[in-house]
């Protein structure tokens, strides 16, 4: 999965931002993440860091919240019920 970004600063500009990436890997690559391969991506195109990869310490934090919604939805946050079309 994949989800770009933007920030915006105090006096209203705005910028592209990172692009994020999960990718379920076999199983066994990572417990901690739950085997999802989390993926940093700057707008310069420069990888920050990758699970299992580069700078893997500095992208705890990705599934430190992600496994929030673990199990019940496999780390991957989904809008509330309600909201979803069937
Ligand atoms: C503080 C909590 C938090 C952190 C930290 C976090 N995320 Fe997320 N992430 C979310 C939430 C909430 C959503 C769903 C809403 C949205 O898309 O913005 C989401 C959505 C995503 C999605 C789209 C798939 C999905 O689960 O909905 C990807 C891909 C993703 N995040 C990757 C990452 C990566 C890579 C990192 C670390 C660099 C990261 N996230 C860090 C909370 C977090």
């Amino acid at each position: 999965m994949a989800k770009d970004s933007f920030t915006v600063t105090g006096d209203g500009k705005t910028a592209v931002g990172p692009l994020f990436l999960m990718q379920k890997m076999p199983a066994g690559f990572n417990k901690a993440s739950l085997d999802w391969k989390y993926t940093m991506i700057m707008p310069d195109g420069k990888v920050f860091g990758a699970t299992g990869g580069k700078n893997a310490a500095a992208m705890k934090f990705c599934y430190e919240c992600h496994n929030g919604v673990a199990p019940d939805q496999d780390a991957v946050m989904l809008l509330p019920e309600e909201f979803r079309v069937k």
